[in-house]
């Protein structure tokens, strides 16, 4: 079988990097993952993936000029890996238009919230400080509105009474590291396409 090789970019200590990475273990699972770039030298993310022998590149957006020369670096270093499939974990930056169109159907992202609610930063803040009863987490293919991309999966947490944003975070993580292995099996298996503007199911 042949796999879709994969990339994850990350930030920071790659919790959904090492779900992916485990799934991907299995025999019959469709993607391999086959690079980590980080924007950040120190993130926990790296050891990760150099424990489990997977390639890492740190491109760190300080060394550009411009979102866009920073994002045709990491589009180099993708095709120079003859990557098909890009699955963002807590990757920090705001991509250029340029970037998401040119891997447009093939990003993916995960967001801790329940989008398109809550949306950006700080997001269990905002869930709790807006009473909500529920919260989880959502995989989306990434273009180039913020968090806004067509949805592949969600899952969903109760939010209870006297969570703080750490304790619901925690209840959130749970349910991202089994959504993103099941969402980028989807993609890599070609059962869902990004097509006029949706996520479609084949
Ligand atoms: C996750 O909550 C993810 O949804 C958000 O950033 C966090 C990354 O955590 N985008 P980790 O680095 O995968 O542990």
């Amino acid at each position: 079988m042949s796999r879709v090789r994969t990339a994850v970019l990350i930030s920071g200590r790659g919790s959904n990097l090492k779900s992916l990475i485990q799934a991907a273990r299995a025999p019959d699972y469709p993607a391999e993952i086959a690079l980590v770039i980080s924007n950040k030298e120190d993130a926990g993310g790296l050891q990760i993936a150099k424990d489990a022998g997977v390639s890492t590149k740190i491109i760190s957006h300080k060394d550009y000029a411009s979102r866009e020369e920073f994002d045709r670096a990491i589009d180099a270093a993708l095709r120079a890996a003859n990557i098909a499939l890009v699955a963002e974990a807590g990757f920090m930056r705001i991509h250029s238009e340029w970037f998401a169109r040119a891997w447009a159907g093939k990003l993916l992202n995960i967001h801790p919230s329940l989008l398109p609610k809550f949306p950006g930063i700080h997001v269990h803040e905002q869930v709790l400080a807006a009473g909500e009863t529920e919260s989880g987490c959502t995989v989306h293919f990434l273009t180039p509105e913020l968090d806004a991309g067509p949805i592949i999966l969600q899952a969903k947490v109760a939010v209870l009474p006297g969570d703080t944003p750490e304790a619901l975070a925690a209840r959130v993580i749970v349910e991202e590291h089994k959504l993103y292995p099941e969402a980028l099996k989807l993609v890599a298996e070609g059962k869902v396409r990004l097509a006029g503007g949706r996520a479609n199911f084949v």
